[in-house]
Formats: C-alpha cells, structure tokens, sequence
C-alpha cells in the first residue's frame, strides 16, 4: 500500500488559505492535516471551528482532524458535521478513551489516537483493534516547527509489532519535525502516513517539495 503526505495546515499562510489549500488539492499529497489547539491541553492556541469550515469548503482530499483539547467528546459530532473524516483525540486527554473511540464512530468518522513523547506504546493494547489510525508524536505537541524526536523510531517499531500481534487495519502515522532527512528511516520502522507543516509550507515550492517527499517513501 502507497505510503501518505498529509500537509499541516498550521505552517499555512493564513492570510492566503484558499490559495494554499488549493496548492495541497493539486499536488500529490493525500490528506490534509489539522491542528486544533484549545491553549490548554497544549501551550497554544490554533484556530477553531469558523476556519475548520472555511478549509472544508476549498479541501478536496481527506481531511484529519488532530485535536489537542481536554475533553474531545464535547466536540465530536461538532467535528463530524464540519467535514472531519479522521478525528484523532489524545490518550492524555481521554479518561475513558474506549468509550470516546466508540462515539468518534457511530459519529461516521475515522478514529485516532495521539501519543506524547513520553507515553508508551502499551497503553494502547487494548484498544488498538478499534482504532483507524495511531498518531506518534516526534515534538512535544502545541506548535510546529520543532526538531524531530530520536526516540520515534523505536515507538514506531514497537507499534507496528502491536498492529500486527492483532491483526488490526491501523495506520501509523508520524506528526511533528518530519523531514526528507527522517522520512525513509520512518517509513521503513513501519509508518504508512507522514505529517508535514514547515518542512512543506517553509520551502520555496511547497507543490515540489510534497512530490520529492512522495517520491522518496515510495
Ligand atoms: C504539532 C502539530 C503538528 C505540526 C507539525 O503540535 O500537531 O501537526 O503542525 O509541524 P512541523 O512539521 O513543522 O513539525
Ligand atoms: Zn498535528
């Protein structure tokens, strides 16, 4: 199975949206990543459900919802309604993430679940036969532009051993300091889905840049 991009939107120009979404629709990357930030969960604020819906308007691939807020379920079919077709929520900011995972579903969308830095891969066994997708964090969550984290590969390993132990249909995907210099050795720890924001948007032809990296982990 082909090895995904999913741009940031965060390192996007805000001020030029429309036109940076519609570099993402035509260029070979195949999900949109988006970050909301709720400035507790995390040490900064992103944006809210208004841009969530005006990027929903423009997006024509799939669209994944990273949520970096206390309490996600307060959200869900809110997150549903505005186009969300993957809707990851953190383990650290989930009391009763099999019961959150279950309603991401009957809601109609993908589910995922994030880990920080320091949360190991075990806490996930139980429920890693329910889940779409498992996001690793490489950063410590909040903003972009951060280095990537050494330790990922092990985790990524560790996961994929776990996927496989049972027999689920879930995607590993990385988020956080991911570059063309990390990039190969993620893929081949096990990853299937790639997170980019500076390394996409900061470059001189973001269009190139996405083709480059699609090329390289394919
Ligand atoms: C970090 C966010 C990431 C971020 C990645 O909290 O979850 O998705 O936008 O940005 P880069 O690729 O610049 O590290
Ligand atoms: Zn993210």
């Amino acid at each position: 199975m082909s090895k995904l991009i999913a741009p940031s939107v965060l390192a996007a120009d805000f001020a030029n949206l429309q036109r940076d979404i519609e570099m993402v629709n035509n260029s070979e990357a195949d999900w949109f990543h988006i970050d909301i930030m709720d400035g507790v969960f995390v040490p900064n604020i992103s944006f809210g459900m208004p841009v969530l819906k005006a990027i929903s308007k423009h997006a024509n691939k799939t669209i994944d919802v990273h949520l970096m807020i206390v309490d996600p379920d307060r959200y869900i079919q809110t997150f549903a309604d505005l186009g969300a077709d993957i809707l990851t929520v953190h383990y650290e900011a989930c009391t009763h993430l099999h019961r959150t995972i279950q309603a991401i579903k009957a809601a109609g969308m993908k589910a995922g679940v994030a880990l920080n830095p320091h949360t190991p891969i075990a806490v996930l066994e139980d429920v890693i036969a329910d889940l779409d997708l498992v996001c690793i964090m490489s950063v410590n969550p909040g903003f972009g532009g951060q280095s990537f984290i050494e330790n990922t590969y092990k985790k990524v390993s560790q996961l994929k051993h776990l996927i496989e132990f049972s027999n689920s249909a879930c995607q590993i995907e990385i988020d956080g300091g991911v570059t063309d210099q990390n990039a190969n050795q993620l893929i081949e720890a096990g990853a299937d889905v790639l997170v980019a924001g500076s390394f996409v948007f900061k470059s001189d032809n973001p269009t190139e840049t996405i083709k480059n990296l699609k090329e390289l982990i394919n």
